[in-house]
């Protein structure tokens, strides 16, 4: 599949809380932006070997614009700090995709819970769900009200956003939306990793839908070697223990996409046509990982000794 990549100009940049950056990308020419639905995500390309995912938080039916939000991390690798720094109204900058790990199905109830800079994909889901007559609510933790980005938007939404600052309320509460969860709800969750385990461990099985900016905390076997066969060139490599199945096919000349080579972002998303991959992403869902129809070529390996890829 090719994806859209484009120059894109920042057209608006405003501060949307305390360390949070909204930024207003347009075609420069004025060229309409790919179609998007609620929970996808672009590349920015920020320099060489600088590149990141960032939720859009617009309008999908905004055809002009693609809005993300950027929160500074100041132990953060560089991403967040270049955007924050230099990355001024005007300047140009190389964005790819959309791409959709996240998206929202359909149903007649959901529970958005949010965790800091884990509102963005969850902005778009909740208009989209209210245009859909589905009944939801929004659980909304942060450090502080200063810090949480959009709440101003979402105070059109009354008593079905619940905004819980930490330093007001302390940690969120989440018995209070996901014990008794009624039977057809789906529950979507985006936030540091620590919010998203404790989701994890109170919501039942095929109702939880996360996205993770960090990689998951996952126990693995130990790494064997095994063989990649190329199914578009017939090529075989073996793919050596210390060594990952991206690194293996880029070795050998093969041209992949990929960007955060720990599993979060998708770009590496290859189909797998025979063999068994050993996931060890935070992307596929569960029912994904047992279709074995794809894998994470940056982090997953093989079960047995042999994988064939579409590549
Ligand atoms: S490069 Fe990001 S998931 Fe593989």
């Amino acid at each position: 599949m090719t994806l859209y990549e484009a120059e894109l100009v920042v057209a608006q940049r405003e501060l949307a809380a305390d360390g949070v950056l909204a930024l207003t990308l347009r075609h420069p020419l004025g060229e309409p932006l790919p179609v998007w639905e609620p929970g996808a995500h672009v590349d920015v390309v920020l320099g060489p070997d600088l590149e990141r995912q960032y939720s859009l938080c617009g309008d999908p039916a905004d055809r002009d614009a693609w809005r993300i939000a950027v929160l500074r991390e100041p132990d953060g690798r560089g991403g967040s700090a270049h955007v924050h720094g230099q990355l001024g109204q005007g300047d140009k900058v190389r964005v790819r995709g959309p791409r959709n790990h996240f998206a929202l199905r359909p149903a007649p109830r959901y529970r958005f819970v949010a965790g800091g800079i884990g509102i963005t994909p969850i902005l778009p889901m909740l208009a989209a769900a209210e245009a859909a007559g589905a009944e939801w609510t929004l659980l909304y933790g942060g450090r502080s009200r200063a810090s949480m980005a959009f709440a101003e938007e979402l105070a059109r939404y009354g008593d079905r956003v619940t905004i819980a600052p930490q330093d007001e309320t302390g940690l969120l509460d989440l018995a209070s939306v996901l014990d008794d969860v009624p039977e057809g709800t789906l529950v979507y969750c985006c936030g540091p990793g620590a919010l998203l385990d404790a989701v994890e461990a109170r919501c039942p099985a095929g109702v939880l839908h996360v996205e993770r900016f960090q990689p998951k905390e996952q126990e693995t076997g130990d790494n064997t070697e095994f063989e990649v066969e190329l199914a578009q060139s017939g090529r075989r490599l073996t793919v050596l223990k210390d060594v990952s199945v991206l690194d293996t096919v880029r070795a050998a000349g093969v041209e992949v996409l990929f960007s955060c080579t720990e599993g979060t972002c998708g770009t590496c998303e290859t189909d797998v046509l025979d063999g068994t991959p050993d996931h060890r992403d935070s992307v596929l869902t569960d029912e994904e990982r047992e279709s074995g129809e794809t894998m994470l070529i940056c982090v997953s390996r093989c079960r047995g000794k042999r994988l064939v890829l579409d590549l």
